[in-house]
């Protein structure tokens, strides 16, 4: 890069490498930072090192225009107007925020700009809880560069919303730009450089303080993740009436423009990386402000048990599941990713094993990463039909087109018994008639969906 880069990104995992490639794709130079030297090594080179439609095109096209580069070295970041911080936050084993990589990250890009001269911008764009920009991360800025919020330096809270799988379409086109700051200087050179960004489509902009605008994805995930447990627990109460789908229900209510139709598929159970973990640093920061948030520790109870209720269909068409040959067709957490970061497939998997059953896996992607956590625990097979020979039952734990596409004569071909458990409620009941279908939110003997 010849010239001088105006944006540093550091932390090259998800979130960070799509919002450095969206940046660079509006023309705005991108430097990405990471400490992982092979990571950076790939992205100089343009490919991406994980799985994310319109990614690779993206890096490749802009390291290609000299609008992105990478760097293991921090000090890179003074050359810059902008660092965003996008390193990971997970969880402590009681479920607490772990703010190591936050703390870490902070101080090294502090020691680096105690020599700059001249305004610098800190934008936290992790997912941390309230207090911790202006608290944590401010102590640490300012004690390792040894300079003062509020003059030669700005700090932002600046939280994402972006969803795997969608993440670069989600980065170019958001439906806000949520800006938490205490002075005006940060807020307004942070609201120019998304100006630059959006131009003329600039979406809605909240500016508020860093502690609002940290408790705002907070907000947004856990209403996200209790409007799943919510329709999962009306499709457990739907599969005790017969004549009646959750399907229908959802429809229903989702035309209640209050109510509203997305996030309303009843399944096994939300995974990935986001849910679960903020939904636990939430619970347990405001259990910390001698505050129980009754309704958030019912949505993971909710998840949790929803593994259970799957594993519980499976027996209701088996009767016991010791030494039975299950095929489990999808383990990431959703279609179109190899994550199974926290995936329902897991948990029902894990069930399986205690109950005594032999597992089977198949999954267009995620084999990999499955056989990395559970190891030689289960059987993986290499296509949907080699998973279901011979099995006594098959589980739909993903909605993988190419899962979707199998019919019900691939089942009755292929199994021993053709008892299938639809958690995802991909299928046509009234195509899989023959069969010994069951499935998620589907009452007794109703013919349609
Ligand atoms: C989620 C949020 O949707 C993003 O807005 C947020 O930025 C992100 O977390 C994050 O905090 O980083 P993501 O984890 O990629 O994004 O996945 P989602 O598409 O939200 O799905 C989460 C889980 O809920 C999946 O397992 C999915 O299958 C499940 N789900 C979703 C349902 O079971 N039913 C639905 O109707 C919708």
């Amino acid at each position: 890069m010849k010239q001088k880069p105006a944006v540093s990104v550091i932390g090259m995992g998800y979130v960070g490498l799509c919002t450095a490639a969206a940046f660079a794709s509006r023309g705005i130079r991108t430097i990405g930072i990471d400490i992982d030297e092979g990571r950076v090594e790939q992205i100089r080179r343009g490919k991406a090192p994980l799985h994310e439609p319109q990614l690779g095109t993206m890096l490749k096209h802009a390291v290609k225009k000299k609008l992105l580069d990478a760097s293991s070295d921090i000090s890179v970041a003074t050359n810059t107007n902008t660092s965003f911080l996008t390193v990971g936050t997970p969880s402590q084993p009681d479920g607490s925020i772990d703010l190591s990589y936050i703390k870490n990250a902070t101080e090294d890009l502090g020691n680096a700009l105690s020599d700059k001269r001249g305004y610098h911008l800190v934008v936290v764009k992790s997912t941390v809880v309230p207090g911790t920009t202006n608290g944590t991360v401010k102590r640490f800025l300012e004690q390792s560069s040894r300079k003062t919020i509020g003059s030669e330096l700005g700090l932002c809270a600046n939280p994402e919303f972006l969803k795997e799988g969608t993440a670069i379409d989600d980065a170019l086109h958001p439906d806000k730009i949520v800006i938490g700051s205490n002075d005006k200087r940060s807020a307004s050179e942070l609201t120019k450089l998304y100006r630059r960004f959006y131009g003329a489509k600039l979406p809605p902009l909240i500016l508020t303080s860093p502690e609002a605008a940290e408790l705002v994805k907070y907000a947004s995930n856990a209403f996200l993740a209790t409007k799943v447990s919510f329709i999962n627990t009306i499709a457990n109460i739907a599969e005790q009436i017969p004549g009646v789908d959750v399907g229908t229900i959802a429809e229903a209510i989702g035309l209640d423009p209050r109510i509203g139709p997305l996030f309303l598929k009843a399944g096994p159970g939300y995974g990935g990386s986001c849910f679960h973990k903020d939904l636990q640093a939430l619970i347990n920061y405001s259990q910390n402000k001698n505050y129980d948030p009754v309704l958030f520790r019912a949505t993971e109870e909710t998840n949790e048990q929803q593994a259970s209720r799957v594993v519980g269909l499976a027996e209701k068409l088996l009767g016991s599941l010791s030494s039975k040959r299950v095929a489990v067709l999808g383990l990431s957490f959703k279609k179109d990713t190899d994550d199974i970061r926290e995936a329902a497939s897991i948990r029902v998997i894990n069930h399986l094993k205690k109950k005594g059953a032999q597992v089977i896996a198949y999954d267009p992607m995620a084999i990999p990463n499955t056989k990395k956590k559970l190891l030689d625990q289960i059987d993986y097979a290499e296509n949907a039909h080699s998973a279901l020979k011979g099995a006594d039952c098959a589980i739909i734990m993903t909605e993988w087109e190419q899962i979707r596409k199998l019919k019900a004569k691939d089942f009755q071909a292929y199994m021993k018994t053709p008892n299938i458990v639809d958690a995802r409620r991909i299928y046509n009941p009234a195509e899989f008639s023959g069969l010994n279908y069951v499935s998620i939110g589907l009452g007794p003997s109703t013919g349609m969906r």
